[in-house]
């Protein structure tokens, strides 16, 4: 397939285009390079088109390809960011994603597949169901529900097949260490504690130790980035060869939750010394526990391969002791 791939340069769009890649996919990046700041290696082969999504010439060119499909990676994605300032959110994450929408309907494309998070269900204790109760406490998962709407109204209307892969928490990274998770600032919680356990980086702070959950800290189910990168190639392909059915929305995630204080034992135990903390005050927009039930990626063909925290933790390791 050709494909367009916006963000494709990011944490989870470069593992993509290295899965695609290595699927025999023709790709085209458009990208601004805004995450990391620089590109990541790229399979030979692999056009990038570097410019914001919203820049109605270089999204032209992009679409000029005539894609089969577009991947859509490119967008924002601190939840205590977006509770701050969520006019960048809606903009990047709805407005700015609906341009790229437009644009590849009215050049006949006819298949979309896009990242979307676990953000945009509301606090609860129990693992999520797709169907459980959207109220987001953030703007990012506000923002990125909205363009799931958009999503579903455009696939009515227009014939658009699409997906919306609801991560939990992305992590790990390539098995062969050559991309990393490279976010300017880093702000998540294992490559913090990583580095950290590494001397790399200042002690972090543990943020909150009063939530309901069996230690005190917040619950998330980390899954591989290999694997979500995985599943998109294989919505893809269910949707091109019509075996998919009608995808929509799809929960990414293991079902199983680690608390903070696990992830530190983990990369404890990969690392070989402890990770430097202290304790502070909740995040605003943090939810205690988020915690997939993944049946329904299962019923489309997908499991999570190298989702387990150990693997996690030594590919995540392998690529920040190789990190440039
Ligand atoms: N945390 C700390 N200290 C830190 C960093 C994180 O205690 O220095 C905690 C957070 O409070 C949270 C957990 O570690 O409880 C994980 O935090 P991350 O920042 O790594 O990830 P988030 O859960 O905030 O965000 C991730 C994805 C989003 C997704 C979101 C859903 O990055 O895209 O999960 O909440 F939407």
């Amino acid at each position: 397939m050709r494909l367009l791939v916006t963000g494709g340069c990011g944490y989870v769009g470069s593992h993509f285009v290295w899965a695609a890649h290595e699927a025999g996919h023709q790709i085209t990046i458009l990208d601004d390079l805004s995450g990391a700041g620089k590109a990541p290696p790229l399979p030979e082969g692999v056009r990038l088109i570097i410019g914001d999504i919203a820049d109605a010439h270089r999204l032209s060119v992009a679409l000029s390809i005539a894609p089969e499909a577009v991947v859509h990676f490119a967008g924002k994605l601190r939840v205590d960011e977006s509770v701050r300032d969520p006019k960048l959110y809606f903009d990047t994450n709805f407005t700015r994603s609906l341009y790229v929408l437009n644009a590849a309907i009215k050049r006949g494309v006819r298949v979309f597949v896009t990242s979307s998070t676990c953000a945009v269900y509301g606090p609860s204790d129990a693992p999520l169901l797709e169907t459980a109760r959207k109220d987001p406490i953030s703007a990012y998962g506000y923002s990125k529900l909205a363009f799931e709407h958009a999503l579903r109204s455009y696939g009515d209307a227009y014939a658009l097949r699409w997906a919306a892969l609801r991560y939990f928490n992305a992590a790990g990274a390539h098995r062969d260490g050559f991309l990393y998770e490279g976010h300017e600032p880093q702000t998540h919680l294992l490559p913090l504690a990583i580095d950290a356990a590494l001397g790399k980086r200042p002690p972090l702070t543990v943020f909150g130790r009063d939530y309901k959950t069996p230690d005190g800290t917040a619950v998330r189910d980390y899954v591989h980035v290999e694997d979500i990168a995985r599943a998109h190639l294989l919505m893809l392909e269910r949707i091109v060869n019509g075996s998919g059915g009608l995808i929509g929305a799809v929960n990414l995630g293991t079902g199983i939750g680690k608390s903070v204080l696990d992830v530190f034992a983990a990369v404890e135990s990969v690392v070989g010394a402890p990770v430097p903390h202290s304790f502070g005050f909740r995040r605003s927009g943090d939810a205690a526990s988020l915690v997939a039930v993944p049946t329904r990626a299962g019923q489309l063909g997908w499991t999570p391969e190298r989702s387990d925290m150990r693997t996690i933790v030594e590919d995540a390791v392998r690529s920040r002791t190789r990190a440039r």
